[in-house]
């Protein structure tokens, strides 16, 4: 797959994010409501990480797919739930035409460059009629968190990494668009704040650091990067930390689109 962050290229860790990361699976629950999946439909579960949501998802009698670009995270995935359809595959090289009801993704799109593709393979790979229904983050998502990364590398002379190489947070306006391109029908798309509460309400910003940061620490050296990692979580101390937890600053698009029948 191409890019660098690409989610294959990134060594996803099932065990930290199943014991520290559980809120990305529990607040998309709300996603899995927006599906509304039926008895019988076929649904595909884009990103589907380590099965959570794919089970939900199957709880209501439909056929899901769960697909997944970690070899690490589908292995997972089958332990914890070997009655699930579960494939190693690349969003951007969807094998499927007139396949699927609906396509459900939950925090998986912004990782997908370029997602214009992405798109378009989802488009052919929904019957007429069928819809994607997802959430990803959207326009200044982690935006405080970025900024202290940024200026803590830079005051110790470190390169800074482009963001965009790796994640895609799409404004509304410019992710409507790109629906648009790929040919779909907008139904529903709501741009929102969701400040997500971390589990360690002491190192909560480094262990999201080590989860999904790594693509900025690449180049440095293994002994530097806690002592970095924590000056960037002091330099967060006065926005994220509130009521003693530790908040990441996640801005959400959540959206339901259709592929018109004719
Ligand atoms: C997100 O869910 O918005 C996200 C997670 C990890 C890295 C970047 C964004």
């Amino acid at each position: 797959m191409p890019g660098p962050g690409n989610p294959a290229t990134i060594s996803w860790n099932p065990d930290l994010y199943q014991s520290r990361h559980s809120y990305v699976f529990q607040l998309g629950s709300g996603v899995v409501d927006l599906l509304d999946p039926k008895q019988g439909e076929k649904i595909l579960d884009l990103g589907c990480g380590t099965g959570v949501l794919t089970a939900k998802i199957r709880e209501s009698g439909a056929d899901v797919t769960g697909m997944d670009p970690s070899e690490r995270m589908i292995s997972r995935a089958k332990k914890q739930y070997p009655m699930l359809d579960l494939v190693v595959g690349d969003a951007l090289d969807l094998p499927y035409r007139d396949r699927f009801d609906a396509v459900f993704s939950n925090a998986t799109l912004h990782w997908i460059q370029p997602l214009q593709r992405a798109l378009d393979g989802i488009f052919k790979a929904l019957v007429p009629g069928g819809r994607l229904v997802g959430e990803m983050g959207g326009k200044d998502n982690i935006s405080r968190i970025m900024g202290a990364i940024r200026e803590v590398l830079m005051a110790h002379g470190k390169a800074m990494k482009d963001p965009g190489e790796i994640w895609i947070f799409p404004s509304p306006a410019a992710f409507s668009g790109m629906l648009e391109q790929s040919g779909f029908r907008l139904n529903f798309l709501m741009y929102f704040d969701r400040d997500t509460r971390m589990e360690d309400p002491k190192n909560g910003i480094v262990d999201w650091l080590d989860m999904f940061g790594a693509y900025f620490f690449r180049e440095i050296p293994l002994h530097e990067q806690l002592p970095l990692k924590l000056e960037i979580q002091e330099r967060l101390r006065g926005s994220l930390l509130r009521e003693g937890s530790w908040w990441i600053d996640y801005k959400r698009l959540r959206f339901v689109a259709t592929k018109p029948k004719s």
